[in-house]
């Protein structure tokens, strides 16, 4: 079945702590499972990032329902694509709090979503191009 890539950014409404992040990792887990969604989500100092990764049909549907949710706002795509294989293949959500700076890749992480906030190219490549290809293997 032929997929497409989603990847937006977005704002916490108000500050994010472990357990109201796990809740959102929870969920998100648990439903993307049931529609053959995959991704990962990204937070960094009250910015959310998330790629969502499944038919396109289902992506539309469950960002509508995601940008609806009073715990962020301002939700803009910056990326929309199809995509010969999923990145994110292992999870049905990843989540990584950068706020904690322990996490793999943190540097590069930082810098796309950096960049993703006010629409700048690293390089030549969009934020979510660095961001796709930083999971690539
Ligand atoms: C930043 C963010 C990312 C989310 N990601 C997902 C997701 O990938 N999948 C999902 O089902 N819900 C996600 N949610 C939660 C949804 O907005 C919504 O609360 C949830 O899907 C409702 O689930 P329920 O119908 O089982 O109660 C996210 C919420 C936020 C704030």
């Amino acid at each position: 079945m032929s997929i497409n890539q989603l990847i937006y950014i977005s704002q916490a409404t108000r500050k994010m702590s472990n357990s109201e992040l796990l809740q959102i990792h929870t969920t998100a887990q648990e439903n993307n499972a049931k529609i053959d969604v995959t991704g990962s989500l990204f937070y960094n100092g009250g910015w959310f990032l998330q790629v969502l990764e499944g038919p396109i049909e289902t992506l539309s549907k469950l960002y509508i329902k995601i940008e609806k949710d009073p715990r962020h706002k301002n939700s803009r795509i910056i990326y929309n694509e199809p995509a010969k294989f999923r990145t994110f293949t292992r999870w049905t959500m990843n989540m990584t709090n950068l706020d904690d700076r322990q996490a793999d890749k943190y540097d590069e992480l930082v810098e796309v979503i950096e960049a993703a906030k006010t629409d700048r190219k690293i390089g030549s490549a969009s934020p979510a191009v660095t961001l796709l290809k930083i999971f690539k293997n």
